[in-house]
């Protein structure tokens, strides 16, 4: 598994596999506006070795109703997209007096690929891309209050602190746990 930059070629698979893991989605417009306006800061898993099973296709039902089959998985002939992690710095503009400060936005591992350690390698690059790129004093993000692998990667590996819970913060009624992580120039 190697982790890279993403690039706009890869924003179908990374919207795929954001669908296929995570109930929060988001429109490729979005997707194409992080990675055009701070192209450094989102970072993708992926392999070569596309005989891995665990990759399912996307099925979708279009405008009339047919089933459409997506094999979007593959970021180009050969390699497969595995996880992502899509950041963007806080834009903002009601905040424009808080110090420069990242979002991530959405990270998600395919399942078969879970526990080896690829979410903390594609957050560890982002957070230093975050710092080292765009200069971010620290980088906040929202997870579910019952989501506990994403809450122990992010404060017991990561060390991020809990700020607040946020009510009511997802469409199903769940409160959001608002989490920081001040950016040390060690790390
Ligand atoms: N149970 C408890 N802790 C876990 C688990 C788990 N199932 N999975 C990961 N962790 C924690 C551990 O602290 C782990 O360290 P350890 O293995 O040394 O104990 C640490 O996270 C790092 O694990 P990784 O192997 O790097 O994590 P992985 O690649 O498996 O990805 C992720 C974790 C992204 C949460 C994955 O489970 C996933 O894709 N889940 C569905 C999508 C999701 O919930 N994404 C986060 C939403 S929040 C947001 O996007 C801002």
């Amino acid at each position: 598994v190697t982790i890279r930059r993403a690039t706009i070629d890869d924003i179908i698979c990374m919207q795929n596999a954001n669908l296929h893991n995570l109930p929060e989605n988001y429109m490729l417009k979005y997707y194409m506006y992080h990675v055009l306006s701070w192209p450094e800061a989102s970072f993708v898993a992926t392999t070569t070795d596309v005989n891995e099973p665990g990759l399912e296709d996307l099925t979708l039902e279009d405008g009339a109703g047919k089933q459409i089959k997506l094999n979007s998985n593959y970021v180009a002939p050969g390699e497969k997209l595995v996880g992502y992690v899509l950041t963007k710095m806080n834009d903002d503009p009601d905040q424009q007096n808080e110090a420069p400060n990242g979002h991530i936005t959405s990270l998600s591992v395919m399942r078969t690929y879970r526990r080896m350690g690829i979410a903390e390698k594609l957050m560890r690059q982002a957070l230093f891309a975050l710092r080292e790129v765009y200069q971010a004093d620290y980088v906040s993000l929202h997870v579910r209050q019952s989501n506990r692998a994403a809450l122990h990667l992010y404060r017991d590996t990561l060390e991020f602190e809990v700020l607040t819970v946020e009510k009511s913060y997802y469409q199903d009624g769940e409160d959001a746990y608002a989490m920081k992580k001040v950016l040390k120039l060690d790390e």
